[in-house]
């Protein structure tokens, strides 16, 4: 199930960061800040097994006619189950909605799952930020039209 993130979602989200981006991760306060933002919709989707569980977790941000996707993730025990389609799938909605008209997001030339997965849902390569991460690896923009 989605809904909006909520303020006690913040130390499991914080926790998911943590294990998905080691020391690019959001701490609690930036999770925190994201979550009252003006133009930002943060989701999570409830594990199934837990419902005060966060199975995964979505961050879009919207100004005028473009959507940044700023952060997915989803617990490694529940991947490839659709989590994160349906986290994108509720954001390009809600991004529709309030006027996008293309969703942009970077994503590390190494994360080739993530690239997969943006690929299998339209996201095309625009632009390339080369050694952009600590580890060298270029920052790839991605984008898909609304
Ligand atoms: C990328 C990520 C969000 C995908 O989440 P997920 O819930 O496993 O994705 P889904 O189950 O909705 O995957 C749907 C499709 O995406 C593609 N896909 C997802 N992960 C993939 C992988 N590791 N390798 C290849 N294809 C992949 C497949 O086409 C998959 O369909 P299939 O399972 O029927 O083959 C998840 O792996 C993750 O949290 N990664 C770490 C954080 C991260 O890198 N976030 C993105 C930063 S820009």
């Amino acid at each position: 199930m989605l809904r909006p993130a909520r303020t006690a979602d913040v130390a499991r989200v914080a926790l998911l960061e943590a294990d998905l981006f080691g020391r690019d991760a959001w701490s609690e306060e930036q999770i925190g800040a994201e979550l009252s933002a003006p133009g930002r919709a943060m989701l999570v989707a409830e594990d199934p097994a837990d419902r005060s569980g966060v199975a995964g977790y979505a961050v879009l941000g919207v100004q005028g006619d473009l959507a940044d996707l700023l952060r997915i993730g989803v617990d490694p025990t529940l991947r490839r189950t659709g989590v994160a389609s349906a986290l994108l799938a509720h954001l390009l909605g809600a991004a529709r909605a309030a006027g996008a008209e293309r969703m942009l997001l970077e994503v590390s030339e190494a994360n080739t799952g993530a690239a997969a997965f943006y690929a299998a849902r339209g996201f095309v390569e625009i632009h390339r930020r080369p050694r952009y991460y600590r580890d060298d690896a270029a920052a790839l923009v991605l984008q898909r039209a609304l």
